[in-house]
């Protein structure tokens, strides 16, 4: 039971963890702050950036190893998790963050080969991660998955239609993966970020920027800014870890409080 720990500093210190997507933003700050809190971390991602964080994490005497492979293939997901078990003895934690936005496309700009693109990656990369992570640590009795949603999958407004289906996918995955390990001692949870800064929201923020109106990103949640990716990585760390250990088949928003109110006129 959570009361009967000592805490400890390093809060995920000789787990093996896998973290998808980590070559940029979220995933990057969380494959780092695994690693610092003493985790061995299987970083992956199609970019060849994934090469960098990984050197990032041993030059601070952290170990990782570096896989470039892509969440939408099943021979690729398989790959990333026998690694983790051939390199680290096992597989304790699994944050499936990889992800893709598609832009603001319009309803009716949308095509098929876009939507199942994107759904591809968001949703059936997730699904496939935690399906083969979720196989090595029943075995074991024990384990934390967490995905990375969307403030997009609770609410419209923040994205296009096949990103936002995407992310309403992965919350419903979360959920009834949660239930469908019942008893198992396996926990399944997602992040729901709001406006992070990160590769993906980049042409959001340089566009402001070059316009003089970053001031106004981020203004219609109650903390009246956006969000940075060490934000979500300190979020995905607690549920990684055993201090989450009661918290199961939940969608945690992280976005300055953005979700928790309808729209209203900011106040001056
Ligand atoms: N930035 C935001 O405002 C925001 C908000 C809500 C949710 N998210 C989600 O956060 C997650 C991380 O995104 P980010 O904001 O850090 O963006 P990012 O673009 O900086 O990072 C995403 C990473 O995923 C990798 N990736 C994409 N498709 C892949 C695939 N098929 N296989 C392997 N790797 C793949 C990319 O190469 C990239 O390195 C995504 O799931 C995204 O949808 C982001």
């Amino acid at each position: 039971m959570a009361s009967d720990r000592v805490p400890t500093a390093k809060r995920l210190a000789g787990r093996s963890a896998v973290v998808t997507g980590a070559a940029s933003g979220i995933g990057r700050a969380s494959a780092l702050l695994f690693a610092a809190h003493g985790a061995h971390v299987v970083a992956v991602d199609r970019a060849p950036e994934i090469e960098e964080t990984v050197s990032m994490i041993r030059r601070t005497g952290g170990r990782a190893v570096a896989l470039a492979k892509d969440v939408s293939s099943e021979r690729d997901v398989a790959e990333i998790i026998e690694t983790a078990v051939r390199e680290f003895g096992g597989l304790d934690v699994c944050y499936a963050n990889a992800g893709v936005s598609g832009g603001l496309v319009s309803l009716f700009d949308t095509t098929v080969e876009q939507f199942t693109e994107i759904l591809n990656v968001n949703l059936v990369g997730a699904f496939l991660t935690l399906k083969y992570a979720a196989r090595i640590m029943v075995s074991k009795g024990k384990g934390s998955i967490v995905c990375t949603a969307s403030v997009a999958g609770l609410k419209s407004g923040a994205g296009g239609v096949p990103y936002s289906a995407s992310k309403a996918g992965v919350i419903s995955l979360v959920q009834t993966a949660a239930n469908q390990l019942s008893g198992t001692g396996v926990r399944v949870n997602a992040i729901c970020p709001g406006l992070i800064e990160t590769g993906m929201t980049q042409p959001i923020f340089d566009h402001a920027r070059s316009r003089g109106t970053e001031g106004k990103i981020g203004q219609l949640n109650p903390l009246r800014r956006a969000g940075h990716a060490s934000e979500i990585a300190h979020v995905a760390l607690f549920l990684a870890s055993d201090d989450a250990s009661y918290v199961n088949g939940q969608a945690l928003p992280v976005d300055g409080g953005l979700s928790s109110s309808l729209p209203v006129v900011p106040r001056r």
